[in-house]
């Protein structure tokens, strides 16, 4: 097993930038050496945040309505407030449900949570199903189309064009490859926010011009109880910025440095919850392809947000781009031949390896191109405290043979859900978020608290200066 040390520390994205036609099919990975070389890695991170589910639990929202702009209908926005919803602080312990504290072995603890319901009370749930969202005041939803699972070219009212002025920035909460995130405040509604900022010059030397135009529309195409919501977009003359809620609970990939790994229940209901958002991102033919637990976030219930569409991407049929995280990544991307879904069900499984074992199956000694190799050979040690259920999905989603990965063959993510593993798993609650998260992050709802984020040191250069737009055109939907 890989010693831990090097694990804390974040992978980022490869990406040889827009999609490409390969000329070469790599059999072996020492082509791949410059589109793949690897980039600067990140130190780990703390925990985020969640966004209001319930309607007697609205006054604690950051962010359940869109933020006004400055030349867009005022917003409504009750003032946050500090009240509390008893039931869930009666939950909030910072723990693992069904893991000691210190535990840090692998015992199998109780499935309650993946089997019983919610101990929310009596309160309505109102982020259920695929669409409807209700603002957490009553007052008119912030979008009011639901967006039916499957249903192409769903309208999101997310045009509502911001403006720097229109917030508060604040720290910090993660960095990545392109991109930094802060918290930011709307100074019309009190409510907090995460604001990407992407620095367009930046953009363009990297060569992720179309994949950032990709992550607007794509964040802007879909809308679900398990990925972030888009509110709006602006730019300046130097930035790209996307304003999204703030989910306060945490990055997944701090909870599981910190838990080294997960026992068997708490991985499958993370996992279960990918499992649904990826089957709706199918279904409105998107592939997402950047899956690995620093882009999934927590809720304040403890719910999963996927995050980060930076490599999201309308494919109906099949692409080559070479772009992802490098343990992450499907043999048939790391050799450079077309792919298609099917490299976010190999993901899913490394995901759900990494979840388990504390570690991914291809890592070696941090070197990309070594994990690349390992990738190709496609050989998985499973340990031995891998459930058999487990271990028999994974085999069946880490597979090369593109006809024989579950997900990507007849069935497709029905046979995922209907695998053993997931016998328990109640589909249509855990859709309507009617299930127990099993840890819910230590957070002060509504006040943005973002302490379960790690520190980072914040950009120096100002936002929002003049001088010339030499990119601004590149960017129409910004
Ligand atoms: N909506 C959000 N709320 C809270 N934190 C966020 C949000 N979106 C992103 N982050 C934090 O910022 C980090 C970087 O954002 P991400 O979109 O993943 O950028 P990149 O494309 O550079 O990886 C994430 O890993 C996460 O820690
Ligand atoms: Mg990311």
């Amino acid at each position: 097993m890989p010693t831990l040390g090097f694990l804390k520390k974040k992978r980022t994205k490869d990406s040889s930038g827009s999609d490409f036609t390969p000329t070469s099919p790599v059999s072996n990975t020492a082509g791949l050496g410059s589109a793949l070389s690897p980039q600067l890695s990140k130190s780990s991170n703390l925990f985020a945040e969640p966004e209001t589910t319930f309607t007697n639990d609205s006054a604690q929202s950051s962010a359940t309505s869109p933020p006004a702009s400055s030349g867009g209908t005022k917003a409504v926005a009750a003032p946050t407030s500090n009240n509390n919803n008893t039931s869930m602080n009666a939950q909030a312990t910072g723990q693992l449900q069904g893991q000691d504290a210190n535990a840090k072995t692998q015992n199998v603890p109780s499935i309650h949570n993946l089997i019983h319901p919610p101990n929310y009370g009596s309160s309505q749930h109102t982020d259920s199903g695929y669409g409807s969202s209700t603002d957490g005041n009553g007052s008119a939803p912030a979008l009011n189309l639901p967006q039916q699972r499957g249903n192409a070219n769903p309208s999101r009212e997310t045009k509502g064009k911001y403006t720097l002025t229109d917030f508060q920035i604040s720290r910090t909460l993660g960095t990545g490859s392109f991109g930094r995130v802060h918290l930011v405040q709307s100074k019309h509604n009190q409510r907090y926010y995460a604001v990407k900022v992407l620095k367009k010059a930046q953009v363009v030397k990297m060569k992720q011009v179309e994949h950032t135009n990709d992550e607007r529309r794509m964040l802007q195409r879909c809308r679900h109880p398990f990925l972030i919501t888009l509110w709006g977009t602006w730019q300046d003359s130097k930035n790209l910025y996307m304003v999204m809620d703030f989910i306060e609970g945490g990055e997944l990939f701090s909870l599981l440095r910190k838990s080294q790994r997960f026992p068997n229940p708490v991985a499958k209901f993370y996992a279960a919850e990918v499992t649904l958002a990826l089957d709706y991102l199918h279904s409105m033919n998107i592939i997402y392809r950047d899956l690995k637990p620093e882009n999934l976030l927590l809720d304040r219930h403890g719910h999963l947000k996927i995050t980060d569409f930076g490599f999201a991407k309308e494919v109906p049929d099949i692409t080559w781009t070479l772009c992802g995280t490098p343990d992450y990544l499907a043999p048939e991307v790391v050799s450079s031949k077309g792919y298609n879904k099917s490299v976010d069900w190999w993901s899913l499984g490394i995901l759900i390896f990494e979840m388990l074992a504390g570690f991914t199956p291809f890592w070696d000694s941090g070197s990309p191109l070594k994990i690349y190799e390992n990738i190709l050979k496609g050989r998985v040690k499973y340990p031995p405290y891998i459930h058999p259920d487990a271990q028999d999905l994974l085999s069946k989603l880490i597979t090369a043979d593109l006809t024989k990965r579950l997900g990507n063959l007849h069935g497709g993510s029905r046979d995922v859900m209907t695998h053993a593993w997931f016998a328990e798993v109640t589909w249509e609650r855990l859709s309507k978020k009617d299930i127990d998260a099993p840890y819910v992050p230590p957070v002060r709802g509504g006040v943005g608290d973002a302490s379960l984020f790690d520190k980072y040191p914040e950009e120096t250069e100002a936002y929002g200066q003049g001088g010339s737009d030499e990119h601004g055109k590149l960017f129409p939907d910004f």
